[in-house]
């Protein structure tokens, strides 16, 4: 059973990776030792590793993603030999997972976290050329097909295909969120008007937050800036303090930037609290995923690991931002503080 970790190869790995290359690609497409180690040396910060970490064994390299920036959004030759640094494309120049572990989900995972690496950060898109047979694997990780590419490489036909990295939003624009927009542009020009910040912005901690009831001082917002959708108005909320959960999967964490890491339970963290009992109709957008399993000492009643379901945004599906707890008082949700947006 494998257990994929992600992280930036290392110089010192580069013929690691091209040992991976050479044996997955035919003859005719692989990389060379020169080209390797010039995309390794431009753009390190676009070489992602995925590693076995399973056994305690030491860390192997089993698969990477490579890629230089281009300004161009189309593929051309140009641009899959040259590294463009005022470039907003990432251009992927291999996808690649050691034939030994292939068709186990492990590129797929790779792919998704790179792409998460990626979502709302300086660059524009991400395209690829692919063979017909790859179509669906990257259209499957959210790529969309651009159609037959120019590029000659190899002996078969290429496809063009390209991922959007800040399309996600549109795709799912509710009328609040429209109204929200007029309303944001029309209020522009008065000032001061306090912006959406995180509450370890706030220099007063947490008692900025929340009245003398405790209860939420500002309305709750998907911490992604290009997404802010509401997810609980005013007065909805007690602040509660209590010990952290493990809501995060350690092998495909959360946008850290994003969501800040929780500590390791009992550690104590602070959260908004609703019910017991609570009703989902409470927010104004949420997303539920199913139930799952995680670790940390329950609050209601008191004991070790419990089921739970995590909240997400459900504009975006940015999360964990919290969890729902069923207790003897009935249902209660949690969202941790510092993983929403407040305005
Ligand atoms: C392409 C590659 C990165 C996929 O990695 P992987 O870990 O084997 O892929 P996954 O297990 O995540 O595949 C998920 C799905 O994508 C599709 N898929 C993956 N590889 C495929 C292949 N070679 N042919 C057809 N479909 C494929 C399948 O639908 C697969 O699901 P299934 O196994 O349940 O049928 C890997 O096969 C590889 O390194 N190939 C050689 C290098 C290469 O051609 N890279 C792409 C350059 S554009
Ligand atoms: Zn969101």
């Amino acid at each position: 059973m494998i257990l994929p970790s992600f992280a930036l190869v290392p110089a010192e790995q580069v013929q690691e990776a091209l040992k991976i290359e050479t044996a997955a690609y035919p003859p005719d497409e692989a990389g060379t030792q020169e080209t390797f180690a010039y995309r390794q040396s431009v753009a390190p910060s676009l070489f992602l590793g995925v590693y076995d970490q399973s056994d305690n064994k030491e860390k192997k390299l089993i698969g990477f993603i490579c890629s230089t920036l281009s300004k161009s959004e189309s593929l051309a030759h140009e641009s899959m030999t040259t590294h463009e640094p005022e470039g907003k494309t990432i251009c992927i120049h291999s996808v690649c997972v050691d034939p030994e572990h292939q068709r186990q989900k492990i590129g797929s995972a790779l792919l998704k976290e790179y792409i998460r690496q990626w979502t709302d950060g300086p660059y524009d898109g991400i395209s690829l050329i692919a063979h017909e047979e790859l179509i669906k694997f990257y259209v499957a990780a959210g790529f969309k097909l651009i159609g037959k590419s120019e590029v000659v490489h190899g002996s078969k036909p290429w496809f063009e295909l390209r991922y959007s990295l800040h399309s996600r939003i549109p795709d799912t624009v509710t009328q609040r969120r429209i109204l929200e927009v007029l309303r944001e542009q029309s209020n522009q020009s008065e000032l001061p008007r306090p912006g959406k910040k995180l509450a370890s912005y706030f220099q007063g901690g947490a008692s900025e937050l929340s009245d003398e009831q405790g209860l939420n001082k500002l309305r709750l917002y998907c911490p992604r800036i290009p997404c802010r959708s509401v997810i609980l108005l005013e007065k909805s909320a007690t602040l509660g303090k209590r010990s952290s959960i493990m809501i995060d999967n350690p092998h495909n964490l959360p946008p850290l930037d994003l969501l800040p890491h929780l500590p390791t339970p009992p550690e104590p963290i602070s959260a908004w609290k609703i019910g017991p009992p609570a009703n989902p109709m409470i927010f104004e957008n949420i997303g539920f995923s199913k139930t799952l399993p995680v670790d940390g000492p329950r609050d209601d009643p008191p004991g070790g690991s419990r089921l739970v379901k995590l909240l997400t945004c459900a504009e975006c599906d940015l999360g964990p931002l919290g969890w729902v707890e069923e207790g003897s008082g009935g249902t209660t949700y949690w969202l941790v503080i510092n993983r929403v947006g407040y305005m």
